[in-house]
C-alpha cells in the first residue's frame, strides 16, 4: 500500500548504486566515491533525506526531538541544512578559522599533516538545545571529536552524528561517545579517505 513507510535498506540501495566511482583521484590507488550525484538529481536528493531521516527517527528512542543541526564545512553543509528542515530543527554551521563574525568558540585537532581548527559562534546553540551533528563522511572521526566538543562547550547537549559514509577501517567513531549514525561504509583500499 501506498501509505507503507519506505523501508530502508532499499532507500539505501538505491543511494549506493547512485554513487559514482572516480578510479586515481585524487592520487594514483585512490577509488573516489563521488557523493554528488545524489545532490544533482532533486529524486535522489529527497531519497536521501528520507533514508537520513529514517536511519535517525528509528534510532534515537524514547526522546527523538533534535533541536539543532550542526553541519561541518564545506561537505557538511551539502544536506545538514535540508535534513534539520525535515526534522524539525535549526541549522548551525561549524566553520573553518576566520570565517564567523562576532564572539566566537574554537577548537584545534589534528589532520593528517598537521594541525586545523573549528569555530562556533558562541551563541549559535543554547544551553540544553539537543545537537545532531553532520558530515558527508567519517575519517579518522578527528573533526566529528572537535565539531562535538565546540557544541558541548556551547552548552549544547550532543545525542549524535550522522555521516553518509563512514570508513570503518579508520575506527573514527571510537573517538565518539554518542549515537553514530550512517548510510553507507567504504573499504580499506576502496576510498579516498578524503572524499
Ligand atoms: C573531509 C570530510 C570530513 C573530514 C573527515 O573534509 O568532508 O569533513 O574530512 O575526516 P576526519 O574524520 O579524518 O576528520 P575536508 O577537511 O577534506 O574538507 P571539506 O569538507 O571542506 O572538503
Ligand atoms: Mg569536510
Amino acid at each position: 500500500p501506498s501509505s507503507e513507510k519506505p523501508q530502508l535498506p532499499a532507500l539505501v540501495k538505491t543511494l549506493r548504486s547512485n554513487l559514482r566511482q572516480y578510479p586515481d583521484f585524487p592520487q594514483p590507488g585512490i577509488l573516489f566515491e563521488d557523493i554528488l550525484p545524489l545532490f544533482a538529481s532533486p529524486k535522489l536528493f529527497e531519497t536521501l533525506l528520507t533514508a537520513l531521516e529514517l536511519l535517525i527517527t528509528s534510532h534515537l528512542g524514547k526522546d527523538p526531538r533534535i533541536d539543532v543541526v550542526v553541519g561541518l564545512e564545506s561537505r557538511g553543509f551539502l544536506f545538514g541544512p535540508a535534513l534539520a528542515l525535515r526534522l524539525g530543527a535549526g541549522f548551525v554551521p561549524v566553520r573553518k578559522p576566520g570565517k564567523l563574525p562576532g564572539t566566537v568558540k574554537s577548537v584545534g585537532f589534528q589532520k593528517e599533516y598537521g594541525g586545523d581548527s573549528f569555530e562556533m559562534q558562541a551563541d549559535a546553540v543554547k544551553s540544553g538545545q539537543r545537537v545532531l551533528i553532520a558530515d558527508d563522511i567519517i575519517a579518522t572521526g578527528g573533526s566529528a571529536a572537535a565539531a562535538g566538543d565546540l557544541v558541548r562547550q556551547l552548552g549544547g547537549e550532543l545525542v549524535g552524528y550522522v555521516f553518509m559514509m563512514e570508513l570503518e577501517f579508520l575506527k573514527g567513531r571510537d573517538k565518539l561517545d554518542v549515537e553514530v549514525f550512517t548510510l553507507f561504509s567504504g573499504q580499506e583500499e576502496g576510498l579516498d579517505s578524503k572524499a
